[in-house]
Parts: C-alpha cells; sequence; structure tokens
C-alpha cells in the first residue's frame, strides 16, 4: 500500500486494488469533528482522488472515540452573518456533492459515534458499513442546538429512508444502535467487532454490492400526498413537547419536508436558508451557549483522579433510595442504610424497577439488583469510598448520624450530605475532622437531573472539593462547585420564585394559571407542580431555613394534614398514577405579565449570588440554573436572559 499524505486531518492511501483509503483523524484533537479546515483539504483530497483512475474510495476513522461527532459547534460562534453562514455552508455541501458525485463506489465504514455532519458526510457516500458494537450509535441531534441538519442531511436522509422516520430521527434527536440503523436503512451492512472495517469495505466495492436503498415504499412516503397526511401529524406531536415559540427548529424541518419534500434541488436551497435563519435565531444561541456551559461543568470533574467502586448511602427515602440506584445502574457497588430493613425495601423494589426500564437485559439487571445490598446496619460505610447520607433535613439528627459514623471510616473515603439547605459550617460543628464534611446535593428526580451540587466552605481542602466533584462526573452528572450558604445556589434562586408563586395562589390566582404562565415562559414544569414533586414537607424546611415565614406557615398547614406533595398522592395537587390532576386554565391576555412576576425574584436572586461569588463565574451560574431548575434553556440561562432583555433581544 503506498502512504501518500500531504494533509494534516486527513490521510490518503491508495491500496493495490487501486481502492483509496480516506482516514478522518483530525489534528491535535480527541475526536473528530468538521472544522473549516478539515474541509479545505478534504477539497483538495477529492479534486486529487478524482483525477485518479480508482475502483473505490472508503471512508475511515483513525479515531478510537468514534467517526464524525458533527460539525466543530466552537466555529459557528464565528458565523455572524447571514452570508457568512450560508457561505460556509454550501462550500461544505459542494464537497459533499462532489464526493456523492465521484464515478467510482464509495463506502463509509462507521466504527463508533457518527452524529451530526458525521451522518451527514456518510450519506454522502454510496454504502454505509458499521461496526456491530455498543459504542456504534448513529443520530442527528441538531434539534438540540435549536437547528436542523445544514449539510444536506435533511434531503439525503428523507431521500434514503423515507420521510417519516427520517422525520422521527431528526426532530428527536434520537441515537440508532448499530442494528437499528441497519434496520432503518441508514446502514447497509453490519459488521462484528473481530472483522476489520477497511476489509470489509473493500469487499463491498470489490463485489460491487450496492444499496437497497431507498425502497419503493421509503419514496413514496415523499410524495405530496404523503407529505400533506404526514406533516399536520407530526406538527401536533411536536407541539406536545415544545413550542414554536421557543423551540422554532423542529417546526421549520417541518416546513421544510411538507413545501420541498418531493425536490431534492428545491429542499436543498430551502434547508440552507433555513438552516442560516435557525443559526443566527436566539434559540439557537441560547441551546449552544447551553453546550457551552456543560462542557464547562463537565470540566470541573476533571481535576482530580479519583475513582470511587463502593458508595454507601444512609437514608432510603426519596432522594437516598434514588441515588443508591443511580450509583449501582453506574456500576458502583452500593449499600443502603437505613433504620431497618422494613424502610428499605421500597427502595430496593423500585430500584428494580427502574433497572428493568433502563438497563432492559435480564443479565445486566441482575448484575445491577446485586451490586444494591440493604445494609440496615450499616457495615458497608467502613468499605465505601464515599458515604451519602440523606436522612430527614434535620440538622440534629444529621449530626449524631455523622457522630456515631466516624471512628467506621476510611481515610481516603468523602462524607457528603445531601441537605438542600442546611449551611455545612453548622452541620459539620463538634466533628472531630470538621473539614472533611462536603455537600453533594441531587435533584428530584436524581435519575432525570443532570446537576448535582458539590458544596464546599472556605476550609474545604480544595483536593477534597476536586474529587466530589471528580465523582459526581464518575457517576454521569455534572458538577457543580458552590459555596456553601443557605439553599446553596439551586434552591436559593428557585425558593424565592416558588414564594412568589404561593402567594400569587394565595392572592386567588389558580394553580393552573400559575403553572401555566411558567410553561409558556419555557419552564419545563410549573412552580406549583414542582412544589408538589420536590415534597412540600422539603420546601417548608426550605423556606424556614431561607426565613420566609409567611411561605413556610402556608405549606407546613398542606405538611401538617400528611399532604406531602406527590409522594404522599396529595399536596397543592392531587396527584393520580404519578401525575398532577389539573383543571383547566383561563382564557387570559396577561401571560407574560405573570411569567415576568414570577420569574423576577429568581432573577434577582441570580444576580445576588452572582455579586455574592457563590460559584466560580457567571457562565457556571447560568449552567448550574438551567441544569438544576431546568430554567428556560433556550434563553442561555438566568444572566445571559437579563442581558438579553436589556439589549432589547428576544430572548
Ligand atoms: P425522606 O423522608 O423521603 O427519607 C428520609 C429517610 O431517612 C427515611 O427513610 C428515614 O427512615 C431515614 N432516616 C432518618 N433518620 C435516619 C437515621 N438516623 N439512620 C438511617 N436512616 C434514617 O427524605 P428525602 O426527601 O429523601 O430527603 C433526604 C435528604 O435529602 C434531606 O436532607 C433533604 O433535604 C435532601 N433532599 C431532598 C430532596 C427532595 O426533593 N426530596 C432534593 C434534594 C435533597
Amino acid at each position: 500500500m503506498g502512504a501518500y499524505s500531504p494533509y494534516q486531518h486527513w490521510r490518503l492511501d491508495i491500496d493495490a486494488f487501486q481502492i483509496a483509503c480516506v482516514t478522518l483523524d483530525r489534528q491535535g484533537e480527541r475526536v473528530n469533528t468538521l472544522s473549516m479546515a478539515m474541509f479545505e483539504e478534504f477539497e483538495a483530497l477529492l479534486t486529487e482522488v478524482s483525477q485518479q483512475s480508482l475502483k473505490g474510495l472508503i471512508l475511515l476513522s483513525g479515531k478510537d472515540t468514534g467517526f464524525v461527532l458533527g460539525a466543530d459547534v466552537r466555529e459557528f460562534e464565528t458565523l455572524e452573518t447571514r452570508e457568512a453562514v450560508t457561505d460556509t455552508v454550501r462550500r461544505g455541501l459542494s464537497l459533499l456533492d462532489k464526493l456523492e458525485a465521484l464515478p467510482f463506489p464509495t463506502v463509509a465504514a462507521i466504527d463508533g459515534l457518527c452524529l451530526g455532519g458525521g451522518v451527514e458526510l456518510a450519506l454522502a457516500c454510496d454504502y454505509r458499513i458499521a461496526v456491530d458494537k455498543p459504542q456504534t450509535k448513529l443520530g442527528l441531534p441538531e434539534v438540540k442546538l435549536g437547528l436542523y441538519p445544514g449539510l444536506g442531511g435533511t434531503v439525503r436522509l428523507t431521500r434514503l429512508i423515507g420521510g417519516p422516520k427520517a422525520m422521527e430521527l431528526m426532530l428527536t434527536g434520537r441515537m440508532l444502535n448499530a442494528k437499528r440503523a441497519k434496520a432503518a436503512g441508514l446502514v447497509d451492512l453490519l459488521i462484528d467487532t473481530h472483522q476489520s472495517p477497511l476489509w470489509q469495505a473493500r469487499r463491498v466495492i470489490l463485489k460491487k454490492r450496492k444499496s437497497r436503498h431507498p425502497t419503493a415504499l421509503a419514496k413514496l412516503t415523499n410524495s405530496a400526498p404523503a407529505r400533506s397526511l404526514i406533516a399536520p401529524m407530526m406538527r401536533k406531536k411536536t407541539a406536545e413537547k415544545a413550542r414554536r415559540e421557543h423551540y422554532p427548529s423542529p417546526f421549520a424541518l417541518i416546513d421544510l419536508w411538507q413545501q420541498h419534500g418531493g425536490d431534492a434541488a428545491a429542499m436543498q436551497r430551502a434547508e440552507t436558508e433555513g438552516f442560516a435563519e435557525l443559526m443566527l435565531g436566539p434559540t439557537s444561541k441560547g441551546l449552544r451557549r447551553v453546550f457551552h456551559l456543560m462542557e464547562g461543568l463537565k470540566q470541573q470533574g476533571k481535576n482530580a483522579d479519583f475513582r470511587a467502586r463502593r458508595v454507601h448511602v444512609i437514608g432510603a427515602g426519596v432522594m437516598g433510595g434514588d441515588i443508591a440506584t443511580w450509583c449501582a445502574s453506574q456500576g458502583l457497588e452500593v449499600t443502603l442504610q437505613d433504620r431497618s430493613l422494613e424502610q428499605i425495601t421500597p427502595a430496593l423494589v423500585r430500584a428494580k424497577k427502574y433497572f428493568k426500564k433502563r438497563l432492559k437485559t435480564p443479565l445486566k439487571v441482575n448484575a445491577a439488583v446485586a451490586r444494591l445490598q440493604a445494609d440496615p446496619e450499616g457495615e458497608g460505610s467502613a468499605r465505601a469510598d464515599v458515604i451519602i447520607e440523606a436522612i430527614f433535613e434535620d440538622k440534629d439528627a444529621k449530626q449524631s448520624l455523622y457522630k456515631a459514623l466516624w471512628p467506621r471510616l476510611q481515610s481516603h473515603a468523602i462524607l457528603a450530605t445531601n441537605t438542600s439547605s442546611i449551611p455545612l459550617e453548622s452541620l459539620r460543628e463538634g466533628l472531630p475532622e470538621p473539614n472533611r464534611l462536603i455537600g453533594l446535593h441531587f435533584f428530584n428526580p436524581v435519575s432525570m437531573m443532570p446537576l448535582v451540587e458539590v458544596v464546599y466552605h472556605a476550609e474545604t481542602p480544595p483536593e477534597l472539593l476536586a474529587r466530589g466533584a471528580a465523582f459526581a462526573q464518575q457517576i454521569g452528572k455534572l458538577p457543580l462547585a458552590v459555596k456553601s450558604g443557605a439553599g446553596f445556589l439551586v434552591n436559593r434562586v428557585l425558593a424565592p420564585y416558588l414564594i412568589e408563586a404561593l402567594s400569587m395562589h394565595k392572592e386567588g390566582l389558580s394553580k393552573e394559571d400559575i403553572d401555566e404562565a411558567a410553561l409558556r415562559f419555557g419552564m419545563p414544569v410549573g412552580p406549583i407542580e414542582l412544589a408538589d414533586v420536590v415534597g412540600l414537607d422539603v420546601c417548608a424546611k426550605v423556606a424556614e431555613t431561607l426565613g420566609d415565614d409567611a411561605a413556610s406557615t402556608f405549606v407546613s398547614d398542606y405538611v401538617s394534614r400528611g399532604q406531602l406533595g406527590k409522594k404522599s398522592g396529595s399536596g397543592l395537587y392531587d396527584w393520580q398514577k404519578g401525575k398532577a390532576v389539573k383543571a383547566d386554565c383561563s382564557e387570559r391576555s396577561d401571560w407574560s405579565a405573570l411569567a415576568q412576576r414570577l420569574v423576577q425574584p429568581l432573577l434577582d436572586e441570580c444576580l445576588a449570588c452572582e455579586a455574592e461569588g457563590v460559584v466560580a463565574s457567571p457562565e457556571l451560574l447560568d449552567a448550574g440554573v438551567i441544569f438544576g431548575t431546568g430554567f428556560a434553556p433556550f434563553t442561555g440561562g438566568p444572566l445571559h436572559y437579563m442581558q438579553s432583555q436589556q439589549q432589547g433581544e428576544k430572548p
């Protein structure tokens, strides 16, 4: 094989069969993303191969992290005008067209992750091979950045696998494993891990194999009558999940397909125009900011190489039970302690249900069940690398537990509390090594909420804080270092918002209207429903700790009647089958004024937290509030929202 590589990001080898093996290997990066520099070289490479008489071309990745993970999102931020976006996109498009038009067969060999622009690149080839292994996943997640595929993906994917299947993939941003990608028609051939992708791709070319897609049925689904029948259904389904004014891209994608689905050239032109509009619009800017913020949070977990094997959780209630379940599902050995076995059993039953839903195969479910052990005597605390306390929100109870626990702990073990509101400074009083206690504050429901606040105070050793963050990262959560103080960050900013909602309710506004105003603003759940989900007992404690007597008394009335919210089946709402029973909202025209009134106290508190340095930067504050409260992600976070309001932009 003759090696030939005048390129930085690509390698071109022409083998003895006269097949060009083109390897993508972006210089200086751990993963392949498509950058402008890569495209420039690709142009030269395509010109070079098109001048040779070849039997075929194989596209491979030189990274063990996968094929291509999409376009380089960092470069999006340099494109500030419509012309800049459309020019750049058109340059990329002409390359993919050139690849598609090569006079010999082209095969993409996908081994590992293949996302966004990576799929679009593979779609410009004649044939796609994928290695059948868990790491191989194909998807078009552009909607998550407020976009849709812009490198011809909307045209080529709908053409290849038919409108409905293609649209479902692009509208949800869902990833398919290799088998599902094959079943969908996105991949033509699956190979085993012991087979060489390069050799299998060579066989495809030498044996002149052809893709069987698109099928006649797929073609039919793109016909005008089919589109006009299916598109409204897609619109309805999408509207159940997202509002057009907040998330325009899925709706724009449906419009694009409905209007141009049968005509590749027109669809391509409209794709580019629409892509530029989305890219420069506020939603995509906000969501791209969220993407960068998430990267910033992940960075916080990389400052220590601590790895836990065993975790001991104390308190098998709502939080402790779910934290233990989560840790076991992430592969850790977990012991779960409560006052008696009776209190632990419901958590184990819940855990098994969760494992079945998430891990699916009996082998994995049984392994996870075996990793999670009831431990009423608390023996696991002596072996654990991390001990998480999640008992009642009561300072004295927590302190006496730590004292009893202390002699058993291993010297390297992290001792963490999941308290939602009690400052570390007061919890650590009287402990033999008071600086050893940190907070690992999870949110409810644990499996859904990505953030963990890693709480520290002035005397916490930085290395311990880094280990706490590394642990959160290890279990797949986003760690955020937060200075100890009443309510830390998330509850502190959430509390005035919930309290405002409660006082609006006391003034006579219906719960449903208050929640609807928040949903219209872009919150994932309304504040009244959220209070019920968190638990009114927890809310009462938080309000008490934050010194809001009126709110605390209002909520405590419910608590004293046993109405704790979702967990007791009744709270501010009644709950049936895990859902709040809601009446219809009123007809009103002042939704945005209502939302503004609700959100203002949260925004004010964010400014106060920023001024006090509760987290290290405004970006981390926005990240924490988005991932901890679900604050309307498309706004880019509360501080960013305020800034864009001041600049007169729509969020
Ligand atoms: P919970 O009332 O559901 O569970 C508490 C559990 O602790 C009970 O099972 C109880 O039997 C057990 N327990 C009490 N004293 C114990 C002891 N000495 N030894 C062993 N077990 C003991 O409470 P929940 O809601 O799970 O809250 C636990 C902690 O998590 C609290 O500090 C709370 O502030 C915090 N938290 C709660 C959130 C929520 O949404 N519920 C969210 C984030 C934090």
